[in-house]
């Protein structure tokens, strides 16, 4: 019987694994110097939560999520975003006690029932920031430059920051109408979705994939042209800002993002060159009557959510965050010589220093092939000759130098040392 990943999900080895942890770490790095602290948050939630903060009429609460029954008969939903949970937690802990802002960052798998394509999948990670207790347009200005300060420590070259502002429960109806005037005369070439849409929440139309949806948009009115003076002033305030960190950014009016949370500041970061169709590698905004909506103090709260899979393919493509291979590789020649290279492997091992060895009969020849497969820095070559002399030799595989050294002064070989 052999068996399969489900369709839409995947797993993840090496060497991929090297670029994930690469990522990982930069983001914990990032994200300290910024005063986000670490939450873990369960991948199950009563269904609600999403429901309720994603909104009725979004494609992931009506299509995508994996919901059903646990055994005493509530309904759970597997995750399909971080944001809710965190409010959740944040609202359930009372964390809003502690000073303000709370920053919190996340990482782990979500769920959305989608059509796999390349950058899209069923299970796929993300990593999130959450930010609580801040209305002020510099937490947002602060948040933007966090992501790129995490994504300049990766090397990620050629994305754009794309900004929008959709406005307050004040601005918003004003907005909502004039796109349900704009699209009155529109309805029977819209898609049936939108056709639900227009009654519902006609922003999500601006959202929407169908080709026909997207002509039909062509010149709808830009929420830009329809904030509220509070709303104007944060958005310019946010932009004046991101010019001050010599961020640059372009204006997209048509970014209302996929979840009914977001208020005033909405942000992606895409890329063009390597997703396909799938250009967000992250995305977020504010949301600042969430916590209030869920039953917690008014807060202003903002955050965003990094794709991972579509933001290790970039990497994948440039060829970095590749691993490095064990420091020493020791081939040994005979039952003794190899006796010999596991001792010492293991006092170099004891000090933190990657070694590996040769296993079974191996020839020298296949050990010597192994040790360039893995990239090692080092190999050590011991058979009886040297066991007698009490010298080895050494080659760096990189630079292709070579030497010898006495058996005991391998453990303090130069070349071993890992780097401070
Ligand atoms: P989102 O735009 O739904 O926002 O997702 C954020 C990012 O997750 C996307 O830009 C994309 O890179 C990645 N992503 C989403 N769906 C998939 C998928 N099916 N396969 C692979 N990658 C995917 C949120 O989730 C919000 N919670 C972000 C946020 C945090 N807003 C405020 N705080």
């Amino acid at each position: 019987m052999k068996y399969n990943a489900l369709k839409g999900v995947h797993d993840i080895f090496p060497p991929d694994i090297y670029i994930w942890q690469k990522v990982e770490s930069a983001a914990e790095e990032v994200f300290s110097a910024y005063g986000f602290q670490e939450i873990r948050v369960p991948i199950i939630e009563a269904t609600d939560i999403f429901t309720r903060s994603i909104g009725e009429t979004t494609d992931i609460v009506e299509k995508e999520m994996y919901t059903f029954p646990d055994k005493a008969g509530r309904s759970i939903t597997l995750r399909p975003e971080g944001t809710a949970p965190v409010v959740r937690s944040y609202i359930e802990n009372h964390l809003y006690n502690q000073p303000s802002p709370q920053k919190f960052f996340y990482s782990g798998p979500m769920f959305r029932y989608e059509r796999p394509q390349k950058g899209r999948f069923r299970q796929f990670y993300q990593i999130g920031a959450e930010a609580f207790g801040a209305a002020e347009p510099k937490l947002d200005a602060e948040i933007i430059s966090m992501l790129k300060l995490f994504l300049e420590r990766l090397e990620l070259k050629e994305l754009n920051f794309e900004v929008n502002s959709i406005g307050c429960e004040k601005c918003r109806p004003d907005y909502k109408k004039a796109l349900s005037d704009f699209f009155s005369n529109k309805i029977s070439g819209l898609c049936p979705d939108c056709n639900r849409r227009y009654i519902h929440n006609p922003l999500r139309i601006l959202d929407c994939k169908v080709d026909a949806c997207i002509e039909l948009r062509k010149n709808a009115p830009q929420v830009t042209n329809h904030l509220c003076g509070d709303c104007k002033e944060h958005f310019e305030g946010f932009q004046s800002l991101l010019k001050l960190l010599n961020i640059s950014y372009v204006i997209n009016p048509n970014m209302v993002r996929g979840l009914d949370y977001y208020t005033r500041t909405t942000f992606e970061v895409t890329s063009e060159e390597h997703l396909g169709s799938q250009k967000a590698v992250a995305a977020g905004g504010r949301y600042d009557r969430l916590v209030e909506e869920f039953g917690g103090p008014p807060t202003p709260a903002i955050g965003f959510a990094i794709g991972m899979e579509r933001l290790v393919e970039i990497l994948r493509n440039q060829n970095s965050g590749l691993h490095s291979g064990p420091k020493a590789f020791f081939a040994t020649i005979g039952p003794k010589a190899d006796t010999e290279g596991f001792l010492i492997a293991e006092k170099l091992r004891a000090k933190g220093i990657n070694v590996e060895l040769g296993y079974g009969d191996a020839s020298l020849k296949s050990q010597l092939r192994r040790a360039d497969k893995l990239k090692a820095d080092y190999v050590f070559i011991i058979g009886d000759d040297e066991l007698k002399s009490g010298r080895v030799k050494w080659k760096n595989l990189r630079d292709s130098s070579q030497g010898e050294i006495g058996i005991e002064e391998i453990p303090d070989f130069k070349g071993l040392r890992n780097q401070p």
